[in-house]
């Protein structure tokens, strides 16, 4: 079934099967999930002209409703997701992406405390009405409306693939704005399953999905024009491209979350200790899937035999398995090549002399691959740029801070970087140096996006736009000036 216009529609096109990274260890059979409609042009060029009829340029009944009626309809489907479809998207993520059955439920539960505090924020300041004083100006009373931008598409990745969805679609929908969601390749059966709350809460048209291949759908849906607004997480170059689709560029409101190559700066001062735990968390929670993961650590070559000993240690411990085994960190990865594209970073490295200092480091078992600790990895190693997003942690070594700013000036992009010092006075310089090149700096603990009334955002090619539970509304609407002349 496809989601368009408000209804189910029946699709006689291709379906693909959605299985799971998790296999039949005696057999190696991989469980079949569901199956996705694989759409094609024609039929996601339907999602972008129901979402245009419901936006009517601007006319249509969602985005004229007021911001209470769009926030007690919001309200109501998050109540019924809540009730009806917790435990079973809970369990597709554990099955489709492999995430622990902790991680899968903070997931849930963390998207929709963020859906709610949007709502509730957006109330308390009426997000669409804001009073102007302008010092200087008299004889006009001037007041902001904030409204929607138009039709907004969004696609989000799959190791957040509800969370960071919603992170985009709630606030859009609240400023009245509709939408259709590309959903991930992999991860799009959480959404599948939110279909009966989205009809029973939402106006026909205002949540649209597309499913299949990209490449067949997005130009359709990006050349016909009608999309207003972009709200992409994922990797840079797909924003790219697809930006470059649309008939007008210029015209198109652009919110993006890209990709990190964060940093994990260990002085000699830190408590190596402490240090071990953050980076383990910031390099290998949900494998390293994740943008803000640390993905170089970069520690004072005095210290770093040390670290590189304690961390490695550290690694080799951590509990391995399926998402639904007890106390399990590292699980099996969605992406079908990951564990091939792991390999050969590592094999780039240790080719150049670096090690795998951990014993089981980088063996395999299907999708299951084993962290790896890589030491010395050095600029001219692959693992030194590029955004491995997955469980291999690069550790290298600086002797002077300037060389720490310099592998950050190089990066292209600039999402978050960690700093691990005793000494915050010493350390004040390089996080004024930080600052101005990425979007956070975490002084003694990892890179992060949460908690979530943070503002999240990057520089270069890690980010368009600030993502929190306020900013992220201001991402998807526009102000009109309402100017009333007073003499
Ligand atoms: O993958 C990118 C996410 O925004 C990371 O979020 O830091 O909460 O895991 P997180």
């Amino acid at each position: 079934n496809l989601f368009i216009g408000g209804a189910r529609k029946p699709w006689d096109g291709r379906v693909a099967e959605v299985t799971s990274p998790v296999f039949d260890e005696a057999t190696g059979a991989k469980a079949v999930l569901g199956r996705l409609a694989q759409m094609d042009a024609t039929a996601a060029s339907w999602a972008a002209d129901a979402a245009s009829e419901a936006w009517d340029r601007g006319q249509g009944p969602w985005p004229q409703a007021s911001l209470k009626e769009r926030a007690a309809a919001i309200r109501a489907f998050l109540d019924e997701l809540e009730k009806t479809k917790r435990d079973e998207i809970i369990e597709v993520l554990m099955w489709e992406i492999a995430k622990t059955k902790q991680d899968a439920t903070k997931e849930f539960d963390r998207t929709v405390a963020f859906a709610r505090t949007v709502v509730d924020q957006a109330l308390q300041t009426d997000a669409t009405e804001q009073f102007g004083r302008w010092t200087g100006v008299s004889g006009v009373r001037a007041r902001v409306r904030r409204g929607p931008v138009g039709v907004t598409l969004m696609l989000a990745p799959y190791n957040y693939p509800l969370n960071e969805m919603y992170a985009m679609m709630m606030p859009a929908l609240l400023m009245g704005n509709p939408v259709i969601l590309k959903l991930p390749a992999i991860g799009a059966l959480a959404h599948v399953l939110t279909i009966d709350a989205l009809q029973k809460c939402l106006p026909k048209g205002v949540v649209n999905f597309v499913s299949g291949s990209g490449r067949e759908t997005l130009p359709s849906v990006m050349q016909g024009g009608l999309v207003d607004c972009l709200g992409f997480i994922g990797g840079s170059k797909g924003a790219d491209a697809l930006i470059k689709q649309h008939p007008h560029p210029h015209r198109l409101k652009v919110f993006s979350q890209l990709e990190g190559k964060n940093l994990g700066i260990v002085f000699a001062d830190a408590d190596l200790d402490e240090a071990v735990r953050q980076i383990l968390l910031g390099a290998l929670s949900y494998n390293g899937q994740r943008c803000t993961a640390i993905k170089l650590v970069i520690a004072e070559k005095s210290i770093a035999p040390v670290l590189v000993d304690k961390l490695s240690k550290a690694i080799e411990e951590l509990p391995r398995g399926l998402p639904w085994d007890a106390g399990v960190e590292i699980t099996p990865l969605p992406e079908p090549n990951k564990p091939q594209y792991l390999a050969e970073l590592v094999e780039d490295a240790t080719s150049q002399g670096a090690l795998i200092k951990n014993a089981r480091g980088g063996a395999t078992n299907g999708q299951l691959y084993h962290p790896a600790l890589v030491y010395p990895v050095t600029p001219s190693m692959r693992l030194f740029h590029e955004e491995q997003f997955g469980p291999v942690v690069p550790v290298a070594e600086f002797e002077q801070v300037s060389e720490v700013i310099d592998v950050v000036k190089a990066s292209w992009n600039g999402q978050q970087a960690a700093v691990f010092t005793s000494d915050a006075a010493k350390a004040a310089p390089l996080v004024d140096a930080l600052s101005t090149i990425v979007g956070r700096v975490n002084v003694n603990m990892q890179c992060a996006r949460g908690p979530d009334v943070f503002p999240f955002s990057g520089r270069r090619s890690s980010a368009m736009g600030t993502m929190s539970t306020t900013e992220s509304l201001r991402a998807f609407s526009v102000e009109t000036l309402v100017a009333v002349r007073d003499d």
